[in-house]
């Protein structure tokens, strides 16, 4: 388990530096919010996986991904789709 933890760490983080890299290269105005979500996000997956290596009630374990899921999905509908409109700058 903790290997699939980091990969989706690692996954992650380069989807996150991708999303950044763009936003630098439009005019897309909420970069420093979303740049906030990324590190709330990355930091509920970085506790997931402490809470896998120190020996807890399963429970805990399988609540928190289903709150680390349901934030991504908040994120991908809230967040990430506001950037839609800028995605021509790049082409
Ligand atoms: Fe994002």
């Amino acid at each position: 388990m903790l290997e699939a933890i980091d990969r989706l760490l690692g996954m992650l983080e380069r989807h996150f530096a991708a999303e950044e890299r763009f936003f630098a290269l439009t005019s897309y105005p909420h970069t420093p919010a979303h740049k906030i979500e990324h590190r709330v996000l990355c930091h509920m997956a970085r506790h997931i996986r402490g809470a896998v290596v120190i020996p807890r009630d399963v429970s805990f374990v399988g609540l928190s991904l289903r709150h680390f899921v349901q934030a991504m999905v908040e994120h991908i509908i809230e967040i990430d789709l506001g950037y839609r409109d800028y995605l021509h700058e790049v082409e």
